[in-house]
């Protein structure tokens, strides 16, 4: 199963309506999908009209009282079931202060579930606490939804250092697929520049051996839509309040290219396949593309080396 973390500890930049309306756009391709709340907002939660089932069982069970993951599961359509979060979830990170592996929780029950999905997208909270961590761990792949504006990458070097972290001693596996622009405003000079800055960013990590090396700016971009904004407070998807609007069609056009990413077609054969490897750039611990993106990206302040770091960076002390 892919499960796929969206993540930007910057609040109001579209995680919630990414992971709904993504998750729903898969589901009416044809997948299964789950969608889980990691954050105590709750507000995937409401926006899919959650709320009275949620005050059955929820991830905050799941996360502190080792609740099997199939009865916190509530279905929300044929192909999308929800594990919802309700604000007792924030005590989590608290009650997790002293668990052995608690940045694992997540990864180990869901696969001791035995429900059959797909793929899982997590909605995470606005900060890189251990719920966040949680989602890192129990990820195949990283989406980073943004906002095409001048303070839009602040912050995401500090991000990126902490899927690095994971990736090294978690989960190796862990793998950034890219940045998608939400609320995006066609043609507008600043977007265009925040976009061009992203790219050259990612490009320095080509052939290095950090988990965004691959990662892209997504083709699929999420035009500003007030029918988007307006769709949670009546407890849908996009699909089922304005199934026309143009973020129907952007969501789905994400969809779309998420799949061929997750599922490409078979490679053609050997015809293609160059004699000879590419030259790689050698692949160091850290290399000087990462140094320099993180001098980049990285918000202003002391800058400390990634391995040096404590893994929970945001969780409250231990008292
Ligand atoms: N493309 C869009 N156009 C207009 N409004 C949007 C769009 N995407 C999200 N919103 C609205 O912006 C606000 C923040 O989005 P949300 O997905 O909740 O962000 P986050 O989860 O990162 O805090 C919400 O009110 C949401 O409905
Ligand atoms: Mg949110």
């Amino acid at each position: 199963m892919e499960c796929i973390a969206v993540i930007n500890q910057k609040g109001g930049v579209g995680k919630t309506s990414t992971a709904v309306n993504l998750g729903v756009a898969l589901g009416q391709r044809g997948l299964r999908a789950l969608l889980i709340d990691l954050d105590p907002q709750g507000h995937l939660t409401t926006h899919l009209g959650m709320d009275a089932k949620a005050r059955g069982a929820g991830i905050y069970e799941v996360l502190t009282a080792n609740l099997p993951i199939e009865s916190a599961i509530h279905d929300y359509s044929e192909s999308v079931s929800i594990i919802p979060a309700q604000i007792d979830l924030a005590a989590a990170e608290m009650e997790l202060v002293s668990v052995v592996g608690r940045e694992s929780i997540l990864r180990d029950t869901l696969l001791a579930a035995q429900q059959p999905y797909d793929v899982a997208i997590i909605d995470c909270p606005p900060s890189l606490g251990v719920l966040t961590l949680n989602a890192l761990s129990a990820a195949t792949r990283v989406l980073i939804p943004l906002q095409a504006h001048f303070l839009a990458l602040q912050g995401v070097g500090k991000l990126l250092e902490t899927v690095m972290l994971v990736s090294r001693r978690i989960n190796p596996g862990l793998r950034v697929l890219g940045m998608v622009i939400s609320m995006y405003e066609t043609g507008t000079r600043l977007a265009g520049e925040v976009i061009d800055d992203l790219s050259g960013f990612l490009d320095a990590a080509r052939h290095t051996a950090v988990p965004w090396s691959d990662a892209r700016i997504m083709n699929a971009r999420i035009r500003r839509n007030v029918k988007l904004a307006e769709s949670p407070s009546y407890g849908q998807s996009i699909f089922e309040y304005a199934p026309k609007s143009n973020g129907a069609q952007d969501y789905l056009a994400l969809a779309d290219e998420l799949l061929g990413l997750l599922y490409p077609p078979a490679a053609p054969a050997a015809q293609t396949t160059p004699a000879t490897e590419p030259a790689r750039a050698p692949v160091t611990e850290r290399s000087a593309a990462e140094k320099a993106a993180h001098a980049r990206l990285a918000s202003p302040g002391p800058s400390s080396a990634a391995a040096d770091e404590p893994l929970v960076a945001a969780s409250a002390p231990a008292r």
